[in-house]
C-alpha cells in the first residue's frame, strides 16, 4: 500500500490528503472512515457542527488502524468561543470521538461576538493541556490570520479554507505561507462541480485521470493539503490515487484560469464581515 504524502507545517507532519465528513451520518460515516483508513487515508476531518465524533471514532476503531497512525482533526463552533465554553466543547468532543487527544484543533469559524485574543488564548491551551497536539484555524481572511498569528503562543500549522479551481483565494494562501502555516483545501472537488468539468476531463485525459483526480492533484501541485468527500465507497480510492501522475506547467496555467474571487460553493452569506 502506498504511503500517504505528508505536508509538514513546523512540527506537524499532516497526511496530504485527508477524508473529509460534513454530512455524512450513521452508518455510512463509520463504513467510509473504516474503508478510507483501511485504504491508506491517514487523516479525517469532522468538526462538532457535523454531528458526527461518535461514528468518526467508530469508524477509527473499526478500521484496526493503530489511533496514532491516524490525524484526527475536530473543530470549534463560533456560539463556543469563549474559554470556557472552548475547553468544555474541546472536552466533548473527544468524549464523543473517545479518544484522549486529536491531532488538530481548529476555530471553524472566527465570532465577531467573541474577542479572538480570548479564543486564541483558550486555543493555545488545549494544546498546552494535552487535549491536541496541533492548533489551527478556519475560514480566517488575510487581517484575521495576522492578528491570531501575533496573538498565538502556539504555532499555527493550518488555515482551512474553501480552495477548489473556481475560487481565487490567492491573496489568503499568500497570507497563510508568509506566516508560515498551511492550506488545508475544503470543498476541494467544488461540492462535486469539478467532477463533472468537460475541461478537467480533458485534461485527465492525457493522463488515464478523472477530472476530480485532476481537480485535486491541481491543489496538491499548488502546495494544499486536500480533504475530499465521498459517500460511495469506490470514490475513495479515486481520490487518493493521485501521487502517481504530475499536472504539467502548462496544465496548471489552464486550471488557475478558472479562478474567480466570487467562486465560492460554500455560503457564506451568514457571516459577518470580520476584515
Ligand atoms: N471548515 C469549514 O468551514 C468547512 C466547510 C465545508 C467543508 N469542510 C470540510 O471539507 C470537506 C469536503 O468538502 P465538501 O464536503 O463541502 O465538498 P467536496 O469534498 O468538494 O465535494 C463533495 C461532493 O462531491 C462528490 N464527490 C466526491 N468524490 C467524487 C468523485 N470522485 N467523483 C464525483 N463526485 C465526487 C460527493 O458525492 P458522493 O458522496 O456521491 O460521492 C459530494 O457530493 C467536508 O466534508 C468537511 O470535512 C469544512
Amino acid at each position: 500500500m502506498m504511503d500517504m504524502p505528508v505536508v509538514t507545517s513546523g512540527d506537524a507532519r499532516i497526511p496530504a490528503v485527508g477524508l473529509g465528513t460534513w454530512d455524512l451520518r450513521r452508518g455510512t460515516c463509520v463504513q467510509m472512515v473504516e474503508q478510507a483508513l483501511r485504504l491508506g487515508y491517514r487523516h479525517v476531518d469532522t468538526a462538532e457542527m457535523y454531528g458526527n465524533e461518535r461514528e468518526v471514532g467508530e469508524g477509527l476503531r473499526a478500521s484496526g488502524i493503530s489511533r496514532d497512525d491516524v490525524f484526527v482533526t475536530t473543530k470549534v463552533w463560533p456560539d463556543n468561543l469563549a474559554p470556557a465554553d472552548f475547553a468544555r466543547s474541546t472536552k466533548e468532543s473527544l468524549a464523543r470521538l473517545r479518544l484522549s487527544h486529536v491531532d488538530l484543533l481548529m476555530i471553524h469559524w472566527p465570532s465577531p461576538r467573541i474577542p479572538l485574543a480570548d479564543t486564541m488564548g483558550a486555543l493555545c491551551r488545549m494544546k498546552q493541556e494535552g487535549f491536541t497536539r496541533h492548533i489551527g484555524i478556519s475560514n480566517f481572511t488575510v487581517p484575521l490570520i495576522k492578528a491570531a498569528v501575533r496573538l498565538a503562543t502556539e504555532p499555527l500549522v493550518t488555515n482551512q479554507i474553501e480552495w477548489h479551481p473556481y475560487l481565487d483565494q490567492w491573496k489568503v494562501v499568500g497570507a497563510c505561507r508568509r506566516h508560515g502555516l498551511s492550506v488545508t483545501a475544503y470543498s476541494p472537488i467544488a461540492r462535486g462541480r469539478a467532477a463533472s468539468d468537460a475541461q478537467m476531463r480533458r485534461i485527465g485525459a492525457n493522463h488515464g485521470k478523472t477530472a476530480s483526480q485532476v481537480c485535486l492533484r491541481f491543489l496538491i501541485q499548488e502546495g494544499a493539503i486536500v480533504i475530499p468527500r465521498t459517500s460511495k465507497p469506490e470514490r475513495l480510492k479515486e481520490n487518493m490515487t493521485i501521487f502517481d501522475f504530475e499536472l504539467d506547467p502548462a496544465e496548471i496555467d489552464q486550471i488557475r484560469k478558472f479562478s474567480h474571487p466570487d467562486g465560492r460553493v460554500v455560503d457564506w452569506s451568514g457571516a459577518p464581515n470580520w476584515d
